[in-house]
């Protein structure tokens, strides 16, 4: 576990553990406030944020960022985003399994540098490798779970939101709760 951030990110951008990092134009590392006290966590990088370098910049990250405004939280200020793998799955295919267990070291130290006291997960991929093997977004988005002092929460991702747009409704409510528990927490 690297104690600075600079170590960090010299390791993650020079990382050449598994084949994503032949096909990557860009590394995604993370976005946000590195102090923040709310993170959320995406799947890996598509099209627009290899060729950017930022997680969330095409069209479901506008979607998320339209979500973040609605309860007073944003990338420029109070949270940090980052996703499972940094490199992009070719053709936006999950990632594979031993792609995620050679990338969530990096992962793992941000959360570690950051300390965040509620994670968000935005997706099946995130809520799966970090709150449970089994979770079913469907079934459990919005449910909080503490996991050594840190609330975890899993919720829709906004990609599969814009082709299902009626789960909407309930992706809005889940971004409520997280509203609720962030004044529970009196964390902003
Ligand atoms: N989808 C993700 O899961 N992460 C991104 O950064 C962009 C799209």
């Amino acid at each position: 576990m690297f104690s600075s951030w600079k170590e960090l990110e010299e390791s993650c951008f020079s990382c050449q553990k598994c084949s994503l990092s032949e096909t990557r134009k860009n590394l995604v590392f993370g976005v946000g406030n590195k102090e923040a006290k709310i993170m959320f966590v995406g799947e890996g990088p598509g099209e627009q944020e290899d060729l950017k370098g930022e997680p969330f910049v095409g069209k479901s990250g506008q979607l998320l960022d339209q979500y973040l405004e609605l309860i007073d939280l944003s990338r420029k200020t109070n949270i940090y985003i980052a996703n499972i793998v940094k490199c992009r799955p070719p053709g936006n295919r999950d990632p594979k399994e031993e792609e995620a267990q050679m990338c969530i070291s990096h992962l793992r130290n941000q959360v570690y540098l950051i300390r965040p006291k509620i994670i968000v997960c935005l997706g099946r991929v995130a809520a799966q490798r970090l709150i449970s093997p089994d979770f079913r977004v469907t079934k459990q988005h919005g449910e909080f779970y503490e996991k050594n002092s840190v609330y975890m929460m899993g919720t829709f991702h906004p990609s599969a939101l814009l082709r299902n747009p009626g789960n909407k409704p309930d992706a809005l409510s889940d971004f409520q709760k997280l509203r609720e528990k962030i004044r529970e927490l009196d964390l902003l």
